[in-house]
């Protein structure tokens, strides 16, 4: 097994414990860190909502949950009891002053050099007003972290409004705004494949690049959140946080180190090189798409409507040709792509090379593809460099266009910890490189919302896919008028 990087003992609640992402994805993610033996035995950790339940009630409930989302991960009684000792429950209502932060203080460490965390998996309207609570209460020391789950607002201005109000009561150090892509292990990889091979580096630009794809196509919908996300829609919802992220990431110049604000210093140059969307300009470079009732896997699915229960026009599928006017990037496309309910889950950052500027080969060869690097993200994580190679065997000079793979689950066969894991101890040890600055956020939003003006000015359609498609057909249409096609 790797080694571990230790922690300190730390306390950590976690408000909103009754919801979906705290049962999800947070205590899953507590408990498998706990069971590889990485949380410090004297560390707390307390699960804080508004319903009346006992420690008893809410350990049974994640216990539950947790069996119901690892199925194919039994629990071992031993290692579970010993989690669930540390686990602690708190009526509150984390948004009143009022309420009971005074049974909250005393299930937590007096001792104020420990590590505090405050995960507010909560309904973003609130963050400033729990900030303020958490201090009024006197429960911030010197060593409290508040982590604060996407979306930080609806557009700029309401995130702003919300980074100053958590300002009142927390120094942006000890901020930690959430985007669990920076988590992904494939996506932390991206940097050393970039930045520790000397092989891409010189090749990273306009001269040899043609273009950048970066897809996350999901295969679920809407579903239980269909009145959180018609708020949204893919723009706000994927577009603002997680495909925004991956796009510094493959844009931005090598940081002297892995340092926080050495990184996050030059992703916000990306963020600020990339071209504003126009009324001119949005129709010729956006597709809004919204899905119909469909078959994904052989089973029916809803449409979009049908879910929510109501008309809208909110988009669950976005496509878009950005461009970075950057010395570096000047000229390359690249291609943005999010959806609900597609043909399958498939997260990919591709970089098509151009390709080679004459042929030594005839016609008779086979066609000549351009090298194209696939980084996938999820399902089944890997890298993949796709290069022409000559067909073995008798037929004479034949091309033939194969993978040199890295297969995460072939190369790497041991358990390796999921994003929210990575994250919450990265909240711990202090380390905010995978975390966005405020600057960042805001950088963000101030283009996705030239975006929404834009369509709003222009009333950009919204064009109707089946589910379990790769997205209307508009979508296509928008690499085709570029002699290109989505891999
Ligand atoms: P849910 O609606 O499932 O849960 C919200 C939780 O907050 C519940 O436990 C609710 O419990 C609690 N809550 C609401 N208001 C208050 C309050 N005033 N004081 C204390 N607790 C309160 O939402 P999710 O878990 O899905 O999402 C939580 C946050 O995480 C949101 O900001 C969401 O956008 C974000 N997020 C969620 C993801 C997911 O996969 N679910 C993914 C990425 C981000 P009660 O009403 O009993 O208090
Ligand atoms: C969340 C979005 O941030 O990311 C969801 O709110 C989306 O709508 C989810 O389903 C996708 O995350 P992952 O890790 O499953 O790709």
């Amino acid at each position: 097994m790797a080694k571990l990087i230790p922690v300190d003992p730390f306390d950590c609640v976690v408000f909103g414990a009754t919801g979906d992402l705290a049962l999800r994805k947070l205590m899953p993610a507590l408990y498998h860190r706990w069971r590889d033996g990485q949380i410090p035995a004297s560390s707390r950790i307390v699960g804080a909502a508004r319903a009346a339940l006992s420690a008893d009630e809410y350990r049974a409930m994640a216990r539950e949950k947790y069996q119901a989302f690892f199925p194919d991960d039994p629990i071992d009684e031993k290692t579970w009891k010993g989690f669930a000792e540390r686990l602690a429950y708190c009526e509150l209502d984390a948004g009143d002053a009022g309420s009971n932060w005074a049974d909250l203080s005393a299930l937590l460490d007096p001792a104020s050099g420990k590590k505090r965390m405050f995960y507010f998996a909560l309904p973003p309207s609130i963050y400033g007003d729990v900030a303020a609570n958490i201090a009024r209460a006197g429960l911030k020391t010197p060593q409290t972290a508040v982590v604060l789950e996407k979306p930080i607002g609806f557009d700029l201005a309401s995130a702003r409004a919300i980074n100053d109000a958590v300002g009142r009561s927390f120094e942006e150090r000890q901020v930690f705004r959430i985007d669990h892509y920076l988590g992904k292990e494939t996506v932390q990889n991206l940097l050393i494949l970039r930045f520790a091979n000397a092989i891409f580096e010189p090749l990273w630009n306009a001269n040899v690049i043609d273009h950048v794809q970066i897809s996350v196509n999901e295969s679920i919908g809407a579903g239980g959140r269909a009145s959180y996300y018609d708020k949204s829609g893919a723009l706000r919802d994927m577009v603002q946080n997680h495909l925004m992220q991956l796009l510094c990431l493959v844009a931005m110049e090598p940081p002297l180190e892995l340092a926080a604000d050495v990184v996050r210093d030059e992703k916000i140059k990306v963020l600020r090189a990339l071209r504003p969307f126009t009324a001119a300009t949005v129709k010729e470079n956006s597709v809004r798409g919204q899905y119909r009732a469909g078959v994904i896997d052989g089973r029916p699915a809803p449409g979009y409507e049908e879910e929510l229960g109501r008309k809208s026009d909110t988009e669950t599928f976005v496509a878009l040709k950005a461009h970075i006017d950057n010395w570096r990037w000047a000229g390359v496309p690249f291609y943005l792509r999010t959806g609900k309910r597609m043909s399958a889950r498939r997260s990919d950052i591709v970089i098509q090379f151009k390709n080679v500027a004459h042929s030594i080969v005839g016609p008779e060869a086979g066609a000549l593809h351009p090298v194209r690097l696939v980084i996938r993200l999820q399902p089944d994580e890997g890298v993949k460099l796709m290069l022409m190679t000559k067909d073995p065997g008798p037929g004479g000079m034949r091309l033939k266009y194969v993978p040199l793979n890295l297969s995460y689950a072939e190369t790497f066969t041991r358990r390796y910890p999921d994003a929210y894991e990575r994250l919450l101890m990265a909240v711990v040890r202090g380390d905010l490189a995978l975390f966005m600055r405020r600057d960042e956020v805001e950088a963000a939003w101030a283009w996705v919302d030239d975006i929404l003006q834009a369509w709003s000015d222009e009333a950009v359609k919204l064009y109707p896919y089946t589910a379990g498609s790769d997205g209307p057909a508009q979508s296509a249409m928008l690499l085709d008028r570029d002699g290109r096609e989505w891999f």
